[in-house]
């Protein structure tokens, strides 16, 4: 689609089929006090707008500089352009007296074993993920975005995104070469998407936080090196499925069920291949699916001279702690982290969206 509505219930960039290119943007706000933060928040709300609907950008005086950058001409193209707010936990913290509307399961994210985190690519008091079907679109978005709230946040780390084209079909695949994807039942039906995307106001969170989200940022580096000397036998073990056809190694294509119960004692999908730890498919491990949006990430070369490129790992949850964590707790010693190394990211709260044009993205929390 060529764009996509900016007001209703939820924030876009969620159930929204994922754009093949982002940025992962968080910030460190620098505004004193709440009315200026709701200012910031405004502005933000502001642009978005504008730049999710496109348009003619306001006119440009004689003087001064101009309006638009110009990255996308005169007239703006929406181009499928999502932006996606959420918020960070430091945002709660005693400096902007927010203290109180602080979603409940929301904190600075953990060092888990075999984390290599940089804490200057982690966290953050604001993250916008900027997704479009081009790179200068996202480009433009986020000029427009730092521009309009200069002097009221700065950039503290970002990360930009690809997906690939289906090949030759189906999921598009991560750097490892597999698909990933196929499993994703949160955007199945609407009753899944509010049994594992939408926050609601129970357990100790505050009202305003009903139609959020709980998003996940992982910047996961791959050791692509040492991958690509893995025999595919053992590659394929550690996923539990096959690296052409997506297909579980139980099954033969990429949407059949795993079936675990005909191979309990891992002869075929081994007990801690990647998807049977993230996903044992027991009633218990219902309510912890999520909702994955992640990005692939292409960004040069080390200082030793090898490639640095790795999986943005994005998802979506109706609760951190009952989804994610729980499944990455799991994960903790699967036999694919000797080839990958989570380095940064963050915990992060989506506000429900805007609801009308004079509404404003975490209003609820003011
Ligand atoms: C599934 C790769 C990190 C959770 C998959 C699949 C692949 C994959 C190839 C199978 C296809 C699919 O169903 O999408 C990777 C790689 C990672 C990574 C290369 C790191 C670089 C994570 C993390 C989590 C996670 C950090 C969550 C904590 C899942 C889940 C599934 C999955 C829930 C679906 C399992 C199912 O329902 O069958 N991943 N993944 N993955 N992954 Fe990951």
């Amino acid at each position: 689609r060529s764009s996509y509505p900016f007001h209703g219930e939820h924030q876009q960039g969620i159930v929204t089929p994922a754009q093949s290119t982002s940025a992962f943007v968080a910030f460190d706000v620098t505004v004193e006090g709440r009315k200026d933060l709701e200012q910031l928040l405004r502005t933000i709300t502001e642009r978005a707008r504008f730049l999710t609907s496109g348009g003619r950008p306001d006119d440009t005086g004689i003087t001064g500089p101009p309006s638009d950058s110009g990255l996308l001409g005169a007239m703006v193209p929406a181009d499928g352009l999502t932006v996606t707010l959420s918020l960070g936990a430091s945002l709660f913290d005693d400096r902007l007296g927010l203290g109180d509307a602080k979603p409940a399961r929301l904190r600075t994210m953990e060092d888990f074993p075999n984390d290599d985190l940089d804490r200057s690519q982690c966290d953050g008091d604001l993250l916008l993920q900027i997704c479009a079907h081009h790179p200068d679109t996202v480009l433009h978005a986020l000029r427009d975005l730092t521009r309009a709230t200069r002097g009221g946040m700065q950039i503290r780390w970002r990360k930009d995104g690809f997906v690939s084209p289906p090949r030759p079909s189906g999921t598009p695949r991560n750097l490892l070469g597999f698909k990933d994807g196929t499993a994703s039942p949160a955007t199945a039906s609407p009753a899944a998407e509010n049994a594992l995307v939408w926050t609601r106001a129970v357990r100790g969170e505050p009202a305003w936080v009903a139609g959020g989200s709980y998003h996940v940022v992982r910047l996961i580096r791959m050791l692509v090196e040492f991958w690509d000397r893995v025999s595919i036998h053992e590659q394929e073990n550690m996923i539990g499925r096959r690296r052409d056809s997506g297909a579980p190694l139980t099954g033969s294509h990429e949407f059949d069920d795993p079936h675990y119960e005909l191979d309990p004692t891992g002869d075929v999908i081994q007990l801690d291949a990647h998807i049977r730890l993230a996903n044992p498919r027991t009633t218990s491990s219902e309510s912890e699916q999520m909702l994955r949006r992640p990005y692939n990430y292409d960004s040069g070369v080390d200082p030793n001279g090898n490639l640095d490129m790795g999986l943005i790992f994005a998802c979506f949850n109706q609760d951190l702690d009952r989804q994610f964590v729980a499944v990455q707790k799991r994960l903790v010693d699967e036999p694919l982290v000797d080839y990958i190394s989570p380095v940064g990211g963050g915990y992060f709260f989506s506000p429900p969206g805007a609801k009308t044009a004079s509404d404003w993205l975490a209003s609820g929390a003011f």
